[in-house]
Formats: C-alpha cells, structure tokens, sequence
C-alpha cells in the first residue's frame, strides 16, 4: 500500500523510478518460508526476477539459497554472501568460462539441460581434476497455460532434458567419473495461478524419480522450480500469493523417500507486490476516441506490457479518491508502438505532473529495465 507519506515523498523525487517496501517483502518472504518449513522445503530466489542488493539481503537474511542462470549472478549471489551450497545455477547456454567458474566455488548443483552439455561439464571438471555436483533438468511435457513467451515445460521448448533423451543421460552419468548426480530440476513456467499444472508436474516427477531409481542413480533432492503467479488486479492484498495451498499440492502429490529434500526456486511470486514503478504525466493528449496519458517512464522501466501483453494496475496517486474519471492509453516516451502500459484504463481525470503508480512490478520489472534511446532509470525509493 502506498501511504500518504510515501507520495509526499514522492513529490520532490525525480521520475520515473522504482520504489520498494522492503517491510512487505519481508513479510511475503517470512510468509512463503514459513509454509515451506511446515512440510521442511528448501527455498531459494530467482534472482533473475529482481538482482538488486536490498532485495537479495532481505533474502539472505531469511535464509533462502539462490537461483542463477548467468556467471554473473552465481559471482553476485557468492558477493553478496550467499553460502556457495546454497547456489543452484541452471540455464541452457552456459559458456565454458561460467560452468568453470560454477564448478570451482563449488556451488550447491549446476544444473544441466542437455546431453551436450553434461559432456562439457564432465570435460571441464575433468581438466580442473574436480568431480561436480549437478542436478538435470527435465522438461516434463506440462502444459503451464500462460503467455507462451513464459511456458518452460512443454516438449519443443528450449529448456531442459526431453523424456526421449533421458535413458542416454543416465547412461551418460553411469559412466562419467566427473559428475556426481545429486538432484532432478524441474520448472514448468511463470505466473502459474491455477494449481493445476503443479499437479501435473507433480505427477511427472514421480515417474522421473522413478526411473532414475531403476536405473541406479539415487537422486537427494528435486527442485521443483518456480512459477507460482501473482494477482496483477489486487496489488494491495498481502494474503497474495497462496503459499500454502502451492506447497500442500506437493506435499499431497509427491512420492518422496524420508533421505530426499524437495526444493523451490520461487521469484515472481515473492518480489512481485513489493515494488511499483512511479512516474509523471508528461502529457494528456486528446485522441479521438481515447486520450493518451503520455508518462515519462516505458517500455525501458518495465517491459512486460510490451512483451507479454501483462496488465499491471495503475494508480493515479495525485488524484486518490477523485470522482470524476476517464478512459486514457497509459503509454510511455519510447519510440516504439508497443511502449503501452494499458489501453483504454478507467482512472481519475487526470493532468500534466500527475504521479503514476505502475503496480506490482518488483518482478522482472528493474531486472529487465534497458537503456534503449539512452533512457535510465532515476535512483530508487525505499521504505524499510
Ligand atoms: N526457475 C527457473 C529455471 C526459471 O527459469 C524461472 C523463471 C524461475 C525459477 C522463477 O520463476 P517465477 O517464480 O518467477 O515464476 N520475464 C517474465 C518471466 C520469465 C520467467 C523466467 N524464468 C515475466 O516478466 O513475466
């Protein structure tokens, strides 16, 4: 919730930049560990969804182990003081210098998603006389039924091990005197809000555990990934994400041995409310069916409207409990037809200097901010 204090602040700040309630990020991630430990999950942070330090120390002092998938935020995670075996480091295109880096700090699993791959891990750790920790990371074929660009888990997507392959891979480990199996990764997609495809995946990762078991190679933890999604339409409920119903649907699905520790890599739903994106309006240009509220911040401050077709909520925070309301397209300066935060938005009749919240961007919002037509972001505003 955005105080009256907040938008005092506000006032004499320079736009457009990003303001984070530390205290509710708090909270959620207390809240989200806290349901973890009642069935002893292990939970670390994608840290893609939100790298900054504030961030990444309220994560760090609740205990919460790392997500990477760059050499740049397995070094962030290790200097911002995450201990190295709380690092899981996935992704499809490692460079050899990253898998190096990955198997020299010795972090918790390099997590591999192919065949080809495994073979270079297993040469660059033979060359370091190291034997590594991985985990595979398995597509399960799960239909996620979010925007396509975030689905991870189906059969032709990029991401992870296809079923097809997973008798070579096991082959492969069988005879690799390099790699030390630890772990299965999985992770279906993103802003997952319907149960559903959890229980599917649930369902896929018993017949993986399966097999794995069959063929010999015991496996110690699973790490079920992220995906948990967030109500865009109600940024102001903190009982926002469920984590308790997420994690009994894998405490009622999964067939997990006492020895074996199940673990989750959650981004979106932890960061999500507790940022917004706060602009001026440049600009009320009268259109002939809509007007434009013309903001100073864009498709370079936060790119999921333009990528993903996402609808955040927007508030008028000049204008708080104004009657008199109108139809505007939100868009932003940059050139570019997609820089549009929402067409034809209901808000306060609203003018020139007006402050704009862009709600719940605390997720892949600063993390995928760009410097397009040279725009930057002004320093944020924190609350503790
Ligand atoms: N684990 C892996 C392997 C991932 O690829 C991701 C996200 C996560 C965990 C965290 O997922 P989350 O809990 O945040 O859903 N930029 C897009 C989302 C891309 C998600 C990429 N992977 C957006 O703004 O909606």
């Amino acid at each position: 919730m955005i105080t009256k204090e907040d938008i005092g602040r506000f006032e004499v700040c320079p736009t457009p930049f990003y303001f984070y309630d530390l205290a509710l990020l708090d909270r959620t991630v207390r809240r989200a560990k806290q349901a973890a430990e009642k069935h002893g999950y292990i939970l670390h942070f994608a840290m893609k969804a939100n790298a900054i330090d504030p961030v990444l120390n309220v994560m760090k002092r609740n205990g919460l182990g790392v997500d990477c998938v760059s050499g740049a935020e397995v070094s962030k995670a290790l200097d911002i003081g995450f201990a190295a075996e709380s690092v899981a480091f996935a992704g499809v295109g490692k460079s050899d210098e990253e898998i190096v880096q990955a198997i020299a700090s010795d972090i918790f699993t390099i997590n591999a998603e192919s065949l080809e791959e495994l073979e270079v891990i297993e040469e660059l750790a033979a060359g370091l006389g190291k034997k590594t920790r991985i985990a595979v990371r398995l597509n399960p074929d799960v239909d996620a039924n979010t925007h396509k660009y975030i689905t991870t888990g189906l059969e032709e997507n990029k991401f992870g091990i296809s079923g097809w392959q997973i008798d070579d891979v096991i082959a492969f480990i069988g005879k690799s005197s390099h790699l030390q199996l630890t772990g299965l990764h999985f992770h279906i997609g993103s802003q997952i809000r319907d149960l559903e495809p959890f229980k599917n995946l649930c369902g896929r990762i018993n017949l993986a555990l399966q097999r794995f078991a069959d063929a010999g190679l015991p496996i110690e933890h699973v790490n079920a990934g992220g995906g948990l999604g967030i109500d865009y339409d109600h940024p102001d409920d903190e009982k926002d994400p469920d984590f308790e119903k997420f994690f009994d649907v894998f405490n009622e699905l999964l067939d997990l041995k006492p020895s074996q520790t199940l673990h989750f890599e959650l981004g979106r739903s932890l960061v999500a409310h507790c940022a917004d994106l706060i602009a001026r309006t440049l600009y009320i240009k009268k259109g002939l069916k809509t007007n434009f509220m013309i903001l100073d911040a864009g498709m370079t401050e936060l790119i999921r409207p333009a990528l993903y077709q996402a609808i955040h909520s927007i508030e008028n925070l000049s204008k708080r409990g104004e009657e008199e309301v109108e139809r505007y397209d939100v868009v932003g300066p940059v050139c570019e037809s997609s820089d549009c935060f929402g067409k034809a938005m209901q808000l306060p009749l609203s003018e020139r200097g007006d402050l704009i919240a862009i709600r719940s961007a605390g997720a892949y919002g600063e993390s995928m901010a760009s410097h397009y037509n040279l725009r930057s972001l002004r320093p944020s505003v924190y609350r503790d």
